[in-house]
């Protein structure tokens, strides 16, 4: 409700690009953002989903099929989105998977694909799009951390150590743009998506059975602080926004 009111203005006609687009958070924010005027550019690896997505948001939207973990991907997909709308004013580095273990488990082809996708998709999407919108004068990059980027706990290391990476990267980047780009954190907590339905670790799924009524929060609450980081005026950069659903503890 506070954006559709407040945020329509800054938001209407500004080009978004929005990896892990296809489900949970980014989907979410990605409907949102075209009912507030949005040009919606969506990048995910699952070509049905992205197609239904476009079918039932309309013109302003277009997706393009994309692996973050591929830089070819990456480039293409900033790329398309010039192509398309003429420029790009918002990436969001989102996409990201959750298959989490314990070190002893030893599942380190799970512990290469989260540090592929959540670190090096957010390090490509940076490169692909800085000195486009350096040049430009004018941009907004943000990234999806964690509170897991903030802690971490038995069970999620490699998850966990990925998030913090994103932190570090978003910090970094923050300061060395910080005349000209916004930048933006999100570290969401417990939130209904997919996220974590490639788990295969045996002792996760055990406790995963004592943790099936953890308090969640709705995508639309990490929608909504997205939105707000984006719909502020021109001289305003939030940097960092973190979000747990009432009764979360860690
Ligand atoms: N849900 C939570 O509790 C929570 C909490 C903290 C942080 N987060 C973070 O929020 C972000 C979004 O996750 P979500 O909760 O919305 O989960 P989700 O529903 O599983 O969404 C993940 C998205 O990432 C995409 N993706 C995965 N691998 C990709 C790749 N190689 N290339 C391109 N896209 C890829 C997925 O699409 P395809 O499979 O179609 O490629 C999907 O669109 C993630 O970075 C996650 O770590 C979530």
């Amino acid at each position: 409700m506070y954006c559709k009111k407040q945020c329509n203005g800054n938001i209407k006609n500004k080009v978004i690009v929005i990896t892990g687009a296809s489900s949970g958070i980014g989907a979410a924010t990605a409907r949102k953002l075209i009912q507030l005027g949005a040009k919606v550019v969506l990048a995910a690896r699952r070509e049905d989903q992205l197609q239904a997505m476009v079918k039932e948001m309309g013109d302003n939207s277009i997706y393009v099929k994309t692996d973050v973990s591929k830089r070819a991907d990456v480039d293409n997909l900033i790329r398309q989105a010039i192509s398309r709308f003429g420029h790009v004013d918002v990436l969001w580095n989102n996409a990201g998977i959750m298959p989490i273990s314990f070190f002893d488990e030893g599942l380190v082809e799970e512990w290469d694909k989260m540090i592929d996708i959540n670190i090096k998709g957010v390090l490509y999407g940076i490169n692909a799009v800085l000195p486009y919108m350096l040049e430009r004068g004018q941009g907004h990059i943000l990234a999806t951390s964690s509170v897991g980027g903030l802690k971490t706990s038995p069970g999620i290391g490699v998850y966990s150590g990925t998030k913090f990476a994103v932190r570090a990267i978003m910090e970094t980047l923050r300061e060395e743009v910080a005349q000209t780009i916004k930048v933006t954190t999100i570290y969401p907590g417990a939130t209904q998506s997919e996220l974590g339905h490639d788990i295969t670790s045996p002792k996760i799924k055990a406790l995963y059975g004592n943790l099936k009524n953890m308090p969640k929060m709705d995508e639309e609450a990490i929608a909504n602080a997205v939105i707000y980081a984006i719909s502020q005026p021109g001289n305003i950069n939030v940097n960092e926004v973190v979000l747990r659903p009432l009764g979360q503890t860690r």
